[in-house]
């Protein structure tokens, strides 16, 4: 099965679910996706770092990747409320996702704050999911290419080809995410992709950037799923209420592969 492409599916439990509740949903998600092949998919769940540690022993890895939602971009330091790369390690978490919309949005991170973790998460070997997304005004404006590639460029800054595959890519139109968003349409979804591949090839060069997964989010659902994922430039799902309940998630994933 070498060379395969892997079809990523992924959750963000953001600031829901306890320790028990996070045990629970794994131990779940484990039966709803046991007859997977994980050769060709890449699934991974994002929970509160409280969590991380029971999160890691309860699943093997092979089947479910454990991420972080956060990192700082030291070691140790001064940066109260941060939690260190060595830290993560400690538990045994090598995803780390950066730069999610509620972070730039509601607690107002720049793309430089992004760069300097993507660069320590990448100097300790961590994979690196760094989501990205434009704003409804950016969209209204008719920015919202501009702003993609200024988070691309920024975001992964001063990282070289061989990075590359550390690097996952989460598209999340702002406007799509939460109760409020509404789903982008899968020709809207076409568009953003290409320019993202496009300028991820700029980055690290056309092999390597080409390689590099781009995962739709944003109100991904039962009825947007197969579509979302059947659209041009579209490696994964990246999922927020719909993948909360372990079987539904299932659900989706089955009928989306
Ligand atoms: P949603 O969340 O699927 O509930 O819109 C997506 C996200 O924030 O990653």
């Amino acid at each position: 099965m070498a060379g395969v492409k892997k079809i990523y599916f992924g959750t963000n439990t953001k600031m829901y679910k306890t320790i028990g509740e996070t045990v629970s949903y794994l131990q779940d998600l484990m039966h709803y996706t046991s007859d997977l092949d994980m050769e060709r998919i890449q699934l991974f769940v994002i929970p509160s770092f409280t969590a991380l540690e029971k999160a890691v022993k309860t699943v093997k890895p092979e089947r479910i990747a454990i991420g972080a939602q956060n990192m700082g971009w030291g070691d140790a330091g001064p940066l109260t409320g941060e939690i260190s790369p060595v830290m993560l390690e400690e538990i045994g978490v090598s995803l780390v996702m950066i730069g999610h919309s509620e972070r730039r949005n509601v607690l107002n991170e720049t793309d430089e704050q992004e760069n300097r973790k993507v660069l320590c998460a990448i100097s300790h070997g961590f994979t690196v999911l760094l989501c990205i997304g434009e704003t409804s005004e950016e969209k209204q404006n008719d920015v919202g290419n501009e702003a993609l590639r200024r988070q691309l460029k920024i975001g992964l800054k001063d990282l070289d080809i061989n990075n590359a595959r550390n690097i996952w890519i989460g598209y999340e139109p702002v406007w799509a995410i939460g109760e409020n968003g509404e789903p982008a349409s899968a020709d809207y979804v076409r568009e953003k992709h290409l320019i993202i591949k496009k300028t991820l090839k700029e980055i690290f060069g056309k092999e390597a950037g080409e390689k590099v997964p781009v995962l739709y989010g944003g109100s991904v659902n039962n009825q947007n799923a197969v579509s979302l994922i059947q659209t041009e430039g579209v490696d994964g799902l990246f999922i927020g209420r719909s993948a909360w309940d372990a079987e539904n998630f299932g659900t989706i994933i089955h009928e989306a592969i």
